[in-house]
């Protein structure tokens, strides 16, 4: 069953009809809500509140572990995490859609592995290409689908949050051939890849990065941006589900 994981500004599904409420606990604690699970457009989906509905958890605080394992234990056999990012190619405007293919993670102290030693044994998986590509192009193709133009590729880099970045880091990332930054892309997707699910991330441009543009950024100018962007996302998460 296909699942989303929602980010800043998708803390529900509208047009969802919940056929049922998975409860929050896991092995690994309490994910950031129930998964809901429910019928769009016909088609089963699962759905989760990144930072929990309403809205609490910060990036650094969300436990992502027990999130990923929750939509397991629902059923997922696929994951489309939504992402508001800053671009930081400055050919990216806000509201641009882009499905990176590559990330680095630059958070610290998150925890990031089911393979710790103590929940299950160490172990060292293949990362090389994080994002699954069957999954991506399915997204590419949804998006052109709903007419809606969607960047194909990039590399997303995550930061620790919750302050933005300096024009200096951005900077920093950009040699690092970094196109987009985010808060949240990480440990998401290797702790799908972990637990063998198919993870692909939708991208939704809220601001130009620090020091991409002079003016400095405003939670104004990324709602705004959000507001208009996610109507966007949800008519390619609709022409998913029926692609
Ligand atoms: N930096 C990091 N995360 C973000 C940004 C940003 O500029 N915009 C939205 N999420």
């Amino acid at each position: 069953m296909l699942a989303i994981i929602g980010g800043t500004g998708l803390t529900e599904m509208a047009g969802l009809e919940v056929d049922k409420r998975h409860s929050a606990e896991t092995p690994l604690g309490a994910a950031s809500a129930g998964v809901v699970q429910g019928k769009l457009r016909g088609r089963d989906i699962l759905f989760l509140a990144r930072h929990g509905h309403p809205h609490k958890l910060p990036p650094h605080r969300v436990n992502y572990r027990a999130n990923l394992w929750a939509l397991k234990q629902a059923g997922a056999t696929r994951i489309v995490g939504i992402n508001a990012v800053g671009g930081i190619d400055p050919t990216l405007q806000p509201e641009a859609l882009v499905v990176p293919d590559q990330l680095i993670d630059y958070t610290t102290g998150r925890e990031s592995t089911y393979f710790d030693g103590r929940f299950r044994p160490l172990k060292h998986i293949d990362f090389s290409w994080p994002y699954d590509n069957d999954l991506r192009d399915v997204l590419v193709m949804a998006g052109k689908q709903a007419g809606e133009t969607i960047e194909d590729g990039g590399v997303y880099g995550c930061t620790q949050g919750p302050r933005l970045e300096t024009a200096a880091e951005i900077a920093r990332m950009a040699r690092d051939g970094c196109r987009l930054v985010g808060m949240t892309g990480m440990p998401e997707a290797v702790l799908a890849r972990e637990l063998s699910i198919p993870y692909a991330c939708l991208a939704l441009v809220v601001n130009p990065a620090a020091g991409v543009v002079e003016s400095e950024i405003t939670m104004a100018e990324i709602e705004a941006a959000l507001e208009n962007g996610i109507e966007r996302v949800k008519r390619i998460v609709d022409a998913l589900l029926t692609s």
